[in-house]
C-alpha cells in the first residue's frame, strides 16, 4: 500500500528478473504494470528489468515482442522518452528455469554487490515449476542475501493443505518469510482497498457493520472468458482453486475483518487470519448444502457462439473439473454469528462482473403494510470491484405525489473523477515488492487456513467422480447455486 512511505533509495532493488517473461500473465498483467509505473515515474532510475525466458531470442526480438504486448494492452504512447526509457531497463535472459547453468549466468549477469544489493524474482510460471525455480535460485546463491532478494508467488500456493504445507517448508529452507511476497491480486484492486477506508474511515458504517443489521453477504466474481490457453493449468485446478480459496476468500476476510491495530503488514494480517480461522468448519455430510460446482456447455456470449468446456483446446476427455463453484460459509465469531456469506465465481457467464453485495435486514416493523407499497426491499451497500469502481447504497425515499409510494435510489461513489485512469491491481502490488511493503501480500498462515476450510469440500468432490452439473455459457450458472440460501427471500445479486 505504497502511500505516505518514507522512501529510501538505497534499500530499493536494482533488478527485477521475470521467469516465465512470455507467459500469459507477463503479457497480460506484469509488462503492462511496469510500463504503466514508468509512464507514473514510480521506477526508480536504476532498475533493470531481466526478462528470462526459454525462447531463442536477441534483445532486439525480445524489444519487438513487448512493443506488440503492449500495443493491445495499454492506452499511452509507445514512443517518445518514457518508451525509450522503458525499453532500455530490458535485458533479455535465454535459459532453461531447470537447468542451474542458466541461472549461474544469470547470476553473473546482474550488477554486482555492493551497487546493487537487492533483487526481485518473480515467478509467473506454472506452480509445479516453483519448486525447482526456488532450488536452482539457491544452488547459485541467489537467494543472498537473506532477508534481502525477493521471490513473489503467484497463487493457487499449493493444491491443498498438505502441497502447500510442503511448498511452504521449501520456501523456508531456503528463504527467509520477509524474502517471501506471496501475491494474490485481488488485494490489489481499487475497490478492495477502498473498502478498508469505506469501513474504517467512515464513522457512518462500521457501528451497522454486523449481524444486527446485514442478513447476508454476497461475493461474485463472474467472467465471461472461458479458460482460454490455460487448459494444462486450469483442467487441474478448477475454479475452486483459481479462485474461490483465494481471491474471493481474501475479499471475504477483507469485508469481515476487525479493524487492525494498524495499518501494517502483520497487524493486518492477524486481522485477517482471525476471520478465516472463525469460519464454521464444513463437514463431509454438509459438503452438498455448502457448495455447488458446474462446468459450461456451448452458449452464446454477447451474441458470439462460444464451445463448451469440454470442447476446449487440451481438457482431457469426460473431464469432471468445475468452472463454476458456489459456497456458502459462515464466520462463527460475536460479529458474524449466523450472517451467511455466499461466494460464487464462474467462467464464461453473462458477463464480466466483481461485485461485493452487502444486504441488510428488513426493518423491525412493516410500517407501510396498509399503504400501496405493503412490502419494502431491504437495503444494499454494493461494491463494484470491475469493470466499475464503485460503490452503491440503496435507501428508499418517498415518491413525490398523493400517494405514499417509494422508489429505490442508490447512491452513487464512483471512485474515479472522469480525468483518472483505472490501473489494475499489479501496479500497485508490484511496486509494493520494489519498495518492500508486505501488507497486500498473503501470509502463509492465510493461505493454510483458507485451506482448511475449502479441503473437505476438494475431498468430497474427488470421491463424487460420476457427474458434474452444467450451465450454458452466457448464463448467470447452474440453478443449483440457489439451493445454497438460507430464506427464500434471498437471491444472488448479479448486478448493481
Ligand atoms: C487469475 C485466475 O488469478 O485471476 C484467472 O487464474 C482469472 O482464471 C483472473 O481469469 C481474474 O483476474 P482479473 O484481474 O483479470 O479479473
Amino acid at each position: 500500500m505504497n502511500s505516505s512511505k518514507v522512501r529510501q533509495s538505497e534499500n530499493l532493488p536494482c533488478s527485477f528478473v521475470i521467469f516465465g517473461a512470455t507467459g500469459d500473465l507477463a503479457s497480460n498483467k506484469l509488462l503492462p504494470a511496469l510500463f504503466h509505473l514508468e509512464v507514473a515515474s514510480r521506477l526508480g532510475e536504476g532498475l533493470t528489468i531481466v526478462a528470462f525466458s526459454r525462447r531463442d531470442w536477441t534483445l532486439d526480438s525480445w524489444r519487438e515482442y513487448l512493443r506488440s504486448v503492449l500495443a493491445n494492452k495499454v492506452k499511452a504512447k509507445l514512443e517518445g522518452p518514457v518508451f525509450e526509457r522503458f525499453l532500455a531497463r530490458f535485458r533479455y535472459h535465454r535459459g532453461d528455469i531447470n537447468d542451474v547453468e542458466s541461472y549461474r549466468a544469470l547470476a553473473a549477469n546482474l550488477p554486482p554487490e555492493p551497487a546493487c544489493s537487492r533483487t526481485v524474482f518473480y515467478l509467473a510460471i506454472k506452480p509445479a515449476d516453483f519448486a525447482v525455480v526456488i532450488k536452482n535460485l539457491e544452488a547459485v546463491g541467489l537467494n543472498q542475501p537473506r532477508g534481502m532478494n525477493r521471490v513473489v508467488i503467484e497463487k493457487p500456493f499449493g493444491e491443498d493443505l498438505e502441497s502447500a504445507q510442503v511448498l511452504n517448508r521449501l520456501l523456508h529452507q531456503y528463504l527467509d518469510e520477509e524474502q517471501v511476497y506471496r501475491i494474490d491480486h485481488f488485494l490489489g484492486k481499487e475497490t478492495v482497498q477502498n473498502l478498508l477506508v469505506f469501513r474504517f474511515a467512515n464513522t457512518l458504517i462500521e457501528p451497522l457493520w454486523n449481524r444486527n443489521f446485514i442478513d447476508h453477504v454476497q461475493i461474485t466474481v463472474a467472467e465471461s472468458i472461458g479458460i482460454e490457453k490455460r487448459a494444462g493449468y486450469y483442467d487441474r485446478a478448477g475454479a475452486l482453486r483459481d479462485m474461490l480459496q483465494n481471491h474471493l476468500m481474501q475479499l471475504m476476510t477483507v469485508v469481515a475483518m476487525e479493524p487492525p491495530v494498524a495499518l501494517e503488514a502483520d497487524a493486518l494480517r492477524d486481522e485477517k487470519v482471525k476471520v478465516l480461522r472463525s469460519i464454521r468448519p464444513i463437514a463431509k455430510r454438509a459438503v452438498h448444502a455448502h457448495a455447488v460446482r458446474a462446468q459450461y456447455t456451448f452458449g452464446n456470449i454477447d451474441g458470439q457462439a462460444v464451445a463448451g468446456y469440454q470442447q476446449e483446446e487440451n481438457v482431457e476427455i469426460n473431464s469432471l473439473t468445475e468452472t463454476f463453484v458456489a459456497a456458502k460459509f459462515y464466520i462463527d465469531n460475536w460479529r458474524w454469528r449466523g450472517v451467511p456469506f455466499y461466494l460464487r465465481t464462474g467462467k464464461r457467464l453473462t458477463k464480466q462482473t466483481s461485485l461485493i453485495a452487502i444486504r441488510f435486514k428488513h426493518p423491525p416493523q412493516q410500517l407501510f403494510r396498509e399503504t400501496p407499497l405493503e412490502f419494502i426491499e431491504p437495503n444494499w451497500v454494493l461494491l463494484s470491484i470491475q469493470p466499475e469502481q464503485s460503490m452503491h447504497l440503496e435507501i428508499h425515499v418517498k415518491q413525490p405525489g398523493l400517494d405514499m409510494d417509494t422508489r429505490v435510489m442508490q447512491m452513487n461513489a464512483s471512485f474515479l473523477k472522469t480525468d483518472e485512469q483505472a490501473l489494475d491491481a499489479y501496479e500497485t502490488l508490484l511496486l509494493d515488492v520494489i519498495e518492500g511493503d508486505r501488507s497486500l501480500f498473503i501470509r502463509f498462515d492465510e493461505v493454510e487456513w483458507a485451506w482448511r476450510v475449502v479441503d473437505p469440500i476438494l475431498k468430497h468432490w474427488l470421491v463424487e467422480r460420476e457427474f458434474i452439473p452444467t450451465y450454458s455459457a452466457g448464463s448467470w450458472g447452474p440453478t443449483e447455486a440457489n439451493r445454497l440460501f438460507d430464506n427464500d427471500d434471498q437471491t444472488w445479486r448479479n448486478e448493481l
